[in-house]
């Protein structure tokens, strides 16, 4: 690990004073509003006017018919995720999940949370690999996923970072094989592809407000559906699967995964801020493209037609300026060459001056808990390969991008200056 304070590339600079979040609550005050709304009238539960009025304004904000609120982004996926499998398959007998002996088809690069559902529910995430025009799922891998296994009929994708995936392709391809789609918005909300806001394409679609995500509600996540018996199932399993009866009857598999009204008021005070956190962000995004221009790196790239809600800004480095850098299961080993530098050092730089930033997501197919399962990319079926990718010389769109990328300090908070700052900093690791 290199001393960044000692390293002469870097010995003028003074740390930030407290630390630059990667992306932080940006509370607004009416938050407190409802929380206490709630407090004072005693809806100190899973019930009450926040999460009602949370439940109509995103559905109304987003366009769909049904939203419920969720006690996690994961549990909002794992629902969602049951929802299509008893769609499919039918009621699972006691004790097994809705997908066994069933695969399904996954983003692979991406947080665990979006394919860990399929796993609750007792089937086999097959991943498809990654295109690089949005970093997210490829429909001609997917298209070779169903040339290799046509009997799946569920496909859980998600849209990273905040740009929609290719989801109007994704959407048709799906049609076409009779294959319900789960769509992970998590960090997507307000996004849109094509003029059409991302959470409206899934047959069921999700959002987070996990306390880092463009709204929040400290935590919290919300299931959209335009089917209204797919709602009041989600509300009913979410609330312990109850039958309606003097006492408590169960003739399902509940789960105690509703919002709370507390947590709801949060979101309520956020909801009316989000657009302008989406363009706090964006403006984020562009200083980013406009520093860093002169570098050989790229920003998380997207589609001419969409617009992302640009939750994270990520840094791609060039192949040919990547410095060696040599990623293991839990350590990482770099290198310094003047003009090249990795993810790694970068990130090591930003952390030594007080500014959080991440890896990319690894992608599902090289996860230990994930690499024996299929993995498709637009060349065919291949299970996980070497772990150990060599400076730019991974097999595969997702490892690529893992090796080479990194998510820079997003915090809507950060001010031009902070942020000039951390532009410096990473033309000092090129130098
Ligand atoms: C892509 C993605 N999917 C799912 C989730 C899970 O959401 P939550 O943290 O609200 O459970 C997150 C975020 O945390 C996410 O980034």
């Amino acid at each position: 690990m290199t001393d960044f304070r000692q390293d002469p590339r870097f010995a003028d600079l003074a740390p930030f004073p407290s630390k630059l979040w990667l992306s932080s609550p940006t509370m607004h005050g009416k938050e407190l509003h409802w929380v206490e709304e709630a407090i004072r009238t005693n809806w100190v539960t899973t019930l009450g006017e926040n999460i009602n009025e949370v439940e109509r304004a995103t559905a109304s904000l987003v366009g769909r018919k049904c939203a419920v609120g969720l006690s996690a982004g994961t549990a909002a996926l794992h629902l969602a995720v049951k929802l299509c499998g008893e769609a499919l398959y039918g009621q699972p007998r006691a004790g097994h999940g809705t997908l066994e002996g069933h695969r399904a088809f996954c983003s692979d690069l991406t947080f665990d949370a979006t394919v860990n559902p399929v796993s609750y529910e007792g089937g086999e995430a097959v991943f498809v690999d990654t295109e690089r025009d949005t970093w997210n799922m490829d429909p001609a891998a997917l298209e070779k996923a169903f040339d290799l296994y046509p009997d799946v009929r569920l496909v859980v994708l998600a849209h990273l970072y905040g740009t929609p995936a290719r989801i109007g392709e994704i959407r048709a391809i799906c049609d076409a094989h009779r294959a319900l789609i789960v769509e992970d918005a998590a960090e997507s909300f307000l996004a849109t592809h094509q003029g059409r806001q991302t959470g409206t394409f899934g047959d069921v679609s999700i959002f987070s407000f996990n306390g880092n995500k463009l709204v929040t509600g400290s935590s919290g996540g919300m299931l959209l559906t335009d089917n209204p018996e797919w709602a009041d199932k989600t509300r009913k399993w979410s609330t312990q699967s109850r039958e309606a009866a003097p006492w408590y009857q169960h003739e399902e598999l509940g789960y105690n995964y509703r919002m709370s009204n507390i947590v709801a008021g949060v979101v309520r005070g956020q909801l009316p801020y989000a657009a302008e956190h989406r363009d706090q962000k964006k403006a984020i995004y562009e200083r980013y493209k406009a520093g860093l221009a002169d570098l050989p790196v790229s920003l998380n790239p997207f589609l001419p037609d969409d617009e992302p809600n640009f939750w994270l800004s990520c840094l791609l480095v060039d192949t040919d300026a990547m410095a060696p850098q040599v990623r293991g299961e839990r350590d990482a080993l770099y290198r310094h060459e003047p003009g090249k530098s990795s993810p790694t050092e970068i990130l090591e730089a930003l952390a030594a001056f007080n500014a959080e930033g991440r890896p990319l997501w690894k992608p599902m197919h090289l996860q230990p808990i994930y690499r024996m399962n299929p993995f498709v990319t637009t060349a065919g079926s291949g299970r996980a390969r070497s772990n150990a990718y060599i400076s730019g010389g991974a097999p595969d769109v997702g490892a690529d991008l893992f090796a080479r990328g990194l998510c820079l300090p997003s915090d809507n908070k950060m001010t031009p200056d902070q942020q000039a700052l951390i532009i410096d900093i990473v033309h000092r690791c090129f130098r």
